[in-house]
């Protein structure tokens, strides 16, 4: 029905690339989540990945509520990993995206160490290819432009800066994507 959009830019040797689609299907080594602290699931694609992914992710994500983190929350802006058992994607990194709401300079800050730290993370686990939702522009209703900028700096600047692999932004309306399209044009053209 829907015909898929697709962008690609090479940069310093890394690939990313913008598309629409559905993230639970993605054969990137880890696809991130835009979870909540309690990294018990929810709606949104935190529902739609915990559903792909079947019962083990809560349980995995139990275990890393207990032993890692001591029994707290994840805290926005900060991220942890768990395999992606039942989806093509071999991890999952579950980041918690800031509401918006409140200091508007602090939650964009937090934003950027989203994407900043799923890289990191990435990185730390030796991967090559990662998938983004556009976090926090669903239920937790930051402006999808400030977002996308964000999002988009983030990301290009993590790549100039190594050999990465490849980053993959994952749009789940048509709106999204031209609108980080435009993000990201703003950035590399
Ligand atoms: N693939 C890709 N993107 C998706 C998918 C999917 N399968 N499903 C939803 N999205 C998109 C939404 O359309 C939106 O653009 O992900 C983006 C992020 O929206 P939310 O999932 O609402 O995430 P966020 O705004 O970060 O809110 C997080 O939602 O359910 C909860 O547990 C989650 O409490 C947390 C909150």
């Amino acid at each position: 029905n829907k015909e898929e959009q697709l962008m690609e830019v090479t940069i310093h040797h890394n690939s990313m690339i913008l598309m629409t689609g559905d993230i639970t299907k993605q054969e990137t080594d880890a696809i991130v989540n835009a979870a909540n602290g309690t990294l018990m699931g929810g709606g949104g694609v935190d529902g739609a990945i915990h559903s792909a992914a079947g019962k083990e992710l809560v349980e995995a994500c139990k275990q890393i509520r207990q032993n890692e983190l001591n029994g707290d929350r994840l805290r926005t802006g900060e991220a942890v990993i768990t395999k992606g058992y039942e989806m093509p994607a071999k991890y999952v990194i579950h980041t918690v995206g800031p509401v918006w709401s409140g200091d508007k300079e602090k939650k964009q800050t937090l934003l950027a160490n989203c994407y900043e730290n799923a890289l990191k993370l990435a990185v730390d686990n030796d991967l090559a290819s990662i998938s983004f939702p556009s976090i926090s522009t669903g239920v937790y209703h930051f402006p999808v432009d400030t977002a996308a900028q964000i999002a988009m700096q983030t990301i290009v600047d993590f790549l100039q800066g190594r050999s990465f692999g490849k980053v993959v932004m994952v749009l789940y309306s048509e709106k999204d994507y031209d609108t980080y399209r435009k993000a990201l044009l703003a950035i590399v053209a």
